[in-house]
């Protein structure tokens, strides 16, 4: 076996076996431009546990650094706490290099990991609730359905009190740092939100039911170990505090966000314009030129937001190519919940008639527009322009009044 990579201890009895992939730039359709980590933890009780596994291409990362705290061959139990292949491609082969006494996964684990490998892996289902006797420590399986597939699950340690969230509570980060307060705290804030925002906010109501599981279950964690970027060891009501801000939908009422793209510039300067305007009335404005901006970032900034305001020219008579991408990959994580307030806004050449379709389409994602589409034929005059200005404030205002 290689020797090549090392285990890092990262608490009392328990150590670090992952990857760190260095490389990644695109994970499901989000950019992640920071790489990210595979983790699997393993636990040295009388039972000695290994949780979550890698990528399959890590497999043999995986295997040597088990290999330099323990010989696999002594690893009694595998938990696969989620089938997604970013933690479970490894799990075939591990389970043939370390031929475990048990193998355990939620029931819809069990059924999913059986479709992906269509191979007999023995695997054992665990209820919610269920403890697991690792000797001189307890397991205590929670199921965690849609955070982030139907078969999601966490567990919990009894022995420094440490749950291993799997997706919930990550963050795409390749660093060499295990733990969130080693980073900068705006860097790590920023990176938890753009993991739920892309990753769970779809999922909202699922987390929201995990926080009531994790009462009923009276797990109240020390640290909490993910599967992807750094753990948390203390003040650990910042990352709850914020998962539970976000499943409850809970918006800055001061946050617009604009996001447009343009074709000759008109619908740019309109943008502009439109964001003056809020500024005056004292808005707080992220405006997104989707030439330049990832779909990442229009959802990490869509998810905090109340008025969202989209502005798009007219190619073919519909819409800009990027407008409806980037309207198609938000709409998929179900921003509407709760409602948010909208507008549209955009410069056409022959017909005006895509404005009409794009509210419509706004409201069906949740998004309430507030006022007519503010549209201009080819290029904006200053008439235009103060026009545009003075919706801008208007919007505000009806914002302000309705709260
Ligand atoms: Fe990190 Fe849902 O897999």
């Amino acid at each position: 076996m290689s020797s090549s990579f090392r285990a890092r201890e990262v608490c009392d009895k328990v150590y670090a076996v992952g990857a760190i992939d260095w490389e990644l730039a695109e994970f499901h359709g989000y950019h992640t431009p920071h790489g990210t980590t595979y983790n699997a933890y393993l636990i040295l009780a009388d039972k000695i546990t290994l949780i979550d596994t890698v990528k399959a291409k890590y497999t043999d990362e995986l295997l040597a650094r088990i290999s330099s705290v323990i010989h696999p061959s002594r690893i009694d139990y595998i938990v696969s706490n989620h089938s997604e292949l970013d933690h479970s491609g490894a799990l075939p082969k591990i389970i043939e290099a370390v031929q475990p006494e048990a193998v355990y996964a939620s029931p819809k684990g069990v059924q999913a990991l059986e479709r992906h490998f269509h191979d007999d892996l023995k695997l054992n289902a665990v209820k919610d609730g269920d403890k697991l006797s690792l000797g001189n420590m307890e397991l205590t399986f929670q199921l965690t359905s849609m955070v982030h597939w139907p078969d999601s699950m966490f567990s919990f340690l009894d022995h420094g009190k440490v749950l291993f969230s799997n997706d919930a509570f990550g963050m795409h980060v390749a660093s060499s740092k295990l733990w969130a307060d080693e980073h900068d705290p705006g860097h790590v804030a920023a990176e938890l939100k753009n993991y739920y925002a892309n990753i769970l906010w779809l999922t909202s109501r699922a987390v929201q039911k995990v926080f009531k599981g994790m009462d009923k279950a009276e797990i109240e964690p020390s640290i909490i170990l993910p599967d992807h970027g750094p753990g948390w060891r203390n003040n650990l009501e910042k990352p709850l505090g914020l998962y539970k801000d976000w499943s409850e939908g809970k918006k800055d009422p001061n946050k617009a966000v604009i996001l447009f793209d343009t074709m000759w510039g008109s619908t740019a300067l309109m943008a502009r314009v439109i964001a003056d305007g809020l500024i005056e009335g004292g808005m707080d404005v992220q405006v997104l030129p989707l030439a330049k901006t990832e779909r990442a970032k229009v959802a990490l900034e869509c998810l905090d937001a109340s008025l969202l305001i989209v502005g798009s020219p007219t190619l073919n008579g519909g819409l800009f190519p990027t407008i409806a991408d980037v309207l198609t990959y938000i709409s998929g994580l179900n921003p509407g919940k709760p409602r948010i307030k909208g507008a549209v806004f955009g410069s056409y050449g022959w017909s005006g008639s895509v404005y009409k379709k794009l509210v419509a389409q706004l409201d069906d994602m949740g998004v309430d527009v507030i006022d007519d589409p503010q549209t201009t034929q080819y290029v904006p005059n200053s008439d235009d322009l103060d026009g545009i200005r003075e919706y801008a404030l208007n919007l505000v205002k009806q914002m302000r009044e309705n709260g």
